[in-house]
């Protein structure tokens, strides 16, 4: 990583989302200083000097939010299945005669990797100017080894174009390509003989996901490929329990997952081997707003058990088409009756668990990287309360200044 310039933030009143029994807190005006990317120390002496400074001028200062899921590079629109719904046919059976996921797999299969990278940049600044500063981005509209390497590389190649930290994750298994239909377990043969070493060979993955669901792959299937993720040295993590309880939610905790995500449909039981294995829930209320769903995640299970909840966008053409990860947040607290606080915890601390990043990203602390959001805003309430308006005022990635307003 090349060399940054040391930079001392004034005036900054921080709320820094170290866990923290009293809730949240909003700090007195301090410095931070940062070296080389990495907060050094976070002080109310004002005797600590740097040639380069900037004044924070007394605004609310939270760690970059991270959203840790989202599909972000995709071709083509599904604005006509959304009128199809309104019309009365429900997801799963648009899904079953060829739309949905397959839908945009054709158009992305037909995009080249820079029109995706283009495609998906005006997406990625609405997240940027929600204050995200790490996002992950999953491949699966490809479903082929070439397909998913090019949605893999138009994700890494955004952080060319932007200030912005992309983890990635290989989700071939997101639902049978065309030609394969009636040869599910021949799709899982080659995710795992090819598409999984290759992708691990090559670095284009952190992580492997699978949507484990009637529409997608069984719990058998779902196994094998976590099982072989696991060989190649990648992280695991599952779209699990989103419209049926079939058991991936305890599937992917057992196999030591980083997060199972959407989990409508868990129960006691699954929350349990949670607790038991240290996963995050992550929650995507921009899924269960946009498909009209009436299922809620057992939030006050989650919070009996002390699970970690990470709250992200899960952005797609198909069942959560926003790009803003505070009118998330707010559809978390109105929806799913998450508290603000649990909310802007879904996007630090949590959600830089659910990426497996949390030793170095999601809170401020000495130590940590300097991706750190500065906001016009006054309490940390605020971000998931008033909503269609950037409240940011500037950005740090990795030390880097970028002012937005
Ligand atoms: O997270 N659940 C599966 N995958 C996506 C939907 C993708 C799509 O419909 O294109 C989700 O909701
Ligand atoms: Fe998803």
């Amino acid at each position: 990583m090349s060399k940054k310039n040391d930079i001392l933030l004034t005036n900054a009143k921080i709320v820094s989302m170290k866990e923290n029994p009293q809730g949240y807190q909003i700090s007195e005006p301090c410095n931070i200083y940062i070296q080389d990317g990495v907060i050094k120390t976070i002080t109310a002496d004002t005797s600590v000097q740097c040639s380069n400074q900037y004044d924070c001028g007394g605004k609310l200062v939270t760690p970059g939010f991270i959203d840790s899921h989202t599909h972000l590079i995709f071709a083509g629109s599904r604005a006509h299945e959304f009128e199809m719904r309104l019309n009365g046919i429900p997801y799963q059976e648009i899904a079953k005669n060829g739309g949905g996921i397959l839908s945009t797999v054709r158009a992305t299969r037909n995009a080249s990797e820079d029109e995706l990278v283009s495609l998906a940049l005006p997406r990625l600044d609405g997240l940027i100017r929600s204050g995200v500063t790490t996002v992950e981005v999953k491949s699966g509209y490809g479903l082929t080894l070439d397909d998913e390497v090019k949605m893999l590389k138009a994700a890494k190649k955004l952080e060319e174009s932007r200030r912005i930290r992309v983890s990635t994750t290989l989700l071939a298994a997101h639902t049978v390509p065309p030609e394969f239909q009636g040869q599910s377990d021949k799709y899982v043969d080659l995710i795992c003989e090819e598409i999984i070493p290759y992708v691990s060979q090559e670095k284009l993955a952190d992580s492997v996901d699978v949507f484990c669901e009637s529409i997608g792959f069984n719990l058998a299937q779902t196994e094998r490929v976590f099982l072989c993720a696991k060989e190649n040295g990648l992280a695991i993590k599952g779209h699990t329990e989103q419209l049926s309880n079939l058991g991936g939610t305890a599937l992917t905790a057992k196999l030591g997952g980083r997060s199972v995500d959407h989990i409508e449909y868990l129960d006691l039981d699954g929350v349990l081997e949670l607790q038991k294995y240290g996963t995050v829930a992550t929650l995507l209320p921009g899924a269960f707003y946009f498909l009209r769903e009436s299922q809620l995640p057992p939030i006050e299970l989650l919070r009996q058990h002390n699970i970690p909840i990470a709250v992200a966008s899960d952005l797609n053409p198909g069942t959560s088409p926003f790009s803003d990860l505070t009118m998330i947040m707010n559809m978390g607290c109105t929806l799913f009756g998450l508290t603000p606080e649990e909310t802007l915890r879904g996007v630090t601390n949590n959600a830089a668990k659910a990426l497996g990043v949390n030793h170095s990203r999601g809170q401020l602390s000495e130590g940590f990287d300097a991706d750190i959001a500065i906001w016009n805003v006054t309490h940390p309430a605020e971000f998931s309360y008033f909503q269609g308006e950037s409240r940011l005022h500037a950005r740090l990635v990795v030390g880097e200044l970028e002012h937005v307003e």
